[in-house]
């Protein structure tokens, strides 16, 4: 199964996904400093994924602390400033405030750098098990010989490894259950053709790719069993934030009458907040609509709006798989329900 990050001694390894499926390029970071930038440009993405970069990013700063600085003060500093890279995905909030409660419950520790290590690791591992537990609820809720459809990248790149969306896919497919999956392409920088795509060919799962807005003739045709999406923040209502295009999509099933599954761990959910209302939205350069790495697509001149998520309110979610369950509405009372169990 295809790691895209793993710890190596005394660095971090990653596969650089703003290359694929171009080239296979693995980087080696040595500082919290370059993780950062990683998690800002995309080479690793997907919100489960970015928590574990981010933990492993505090191991970094606690070995290589900065002249006047002690390990863990090292540590809080750079998990302020990975804080700011992507605004969404609370699995970076909440992967980080796990690691500063080892920092603050014992900051002078001398093996303060090997217990944040097991603390990432263990926080990469959960994060495993997790999609794994997803696969096998999410599988058992898809017809025989399902015809699916999915948007961006939910797969093993997006996480410790195996998948929330695409995880449903594979543990299905091994059940032989999959006749088809649709993927959208997920414009603009093109995580469903990119990444979605290099994925199920390697698994040799049957997929057509597509352009975003094909999927209202697909629905249209009966030709989509099931939707099974991600989310970067779902609210205690079952309001969530995801690949923007999500919406579109919950909005066909809605129309037709097709599942609507959201796939997500907890780690995804935001108790904090009561709807989706008070979730950021990242807006991202505009240059990646206009000019996706570096093809112009666009008249010298054009500007673009480049939200990189949007918002689906819970009403039009069937339920949420998650590894403590499978959880359907009124979801302001279940999801804190399901999670504090
Ligand atoms: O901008 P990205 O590629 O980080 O967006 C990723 C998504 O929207 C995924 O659907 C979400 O993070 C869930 S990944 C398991």
């Amino acid at each position: 199964m295809i790691r895209p990050l793993f710890w190596e001694e005394d660095h971090l390894v990653l596969l650089d996904q703003s290359r694929l499926p171009w080239e296979e390029r693995w980087l080696a970071l040595r500082s919290w400093e370059e993780v950062a930038e990683a998690i800002k440009e995309l080479k690793v993405r997907g919100a489960p994924a970015i928590g574990i970069a981010a933990a492993y990013a505090l191991v970094l700063a606690a070995q290589n602390p900065r002249e006047g600085r002690s390990p863990a003060e090292e540590a809080l500093l750079a998990a302020a400033e990975l804080r700011k890279t992507r605004p969404t995905a609370v699995n970076l909030f909440s992967a980080l405030s796990r690691m500063e409660s080892l920092i603050q419950a014992k900051p002078n520790a001398s093996d303060l750098p090997v217990r944040l290590l097991s603390e990432a690791r263990r926080i990469h591992e959960e994060d495993i098990a997790a999609n794994r537990r997803m696969g096998e609820l999410g599988a058992a809720l898809l017809p025989e010989n399902a015809r699916v459809l999915t948007i961006c990248n939910t797969g093993a790149l997006a996480t410790g490894g195996y998948g929330t969306a695409l995880g449903v896919i594979r543990a299905a497919f091994a059940q032989g259950k999959i006749r088809m999956v649709y993927a959208c392409e997920t414009r603009p920088v093109l995580q469903g053709a990119r990444l979605t795509a290099w994925e199920l060919l390697r698994e040799g799962i049957p997929f057509r790719l597509m352009a975003d807005f094909a999927a209202g003739l697909l629905f249209r045709r009966g030709e989509v069993d099931a939707v099974l999406a991600g989310a970067d923040r779902i609210a205690q209502n079952g309001d969530f934030a995801n690949k923007v295009g999500t919406y579109v999509l919950a909005v066909l099933s809605q129309r037709h009458g097709v599942p609507f599954y959201v796939v997500a761990p907890s780690t995804t959910f935001d108790l904090s907040l009561a709807s989706g209302e008070g979730i950021p939205i990242e807006e991202r350069p505009e240059e990646e609509v206009l000019a996706p790495y570096g093809f112009r697509l666009a008249p010298k001149g054009a500007r673009a709006w480049n939200p990189a998520f949007d918002l689906t309110p819970g009403e039009l979610v069937w339920a949420f798989v998650t590894e403590k369950g499978v959880i359907r509405p009124p979801y302001e009372r279940t999801i804190p329900a399901a999670l504090s169990g």
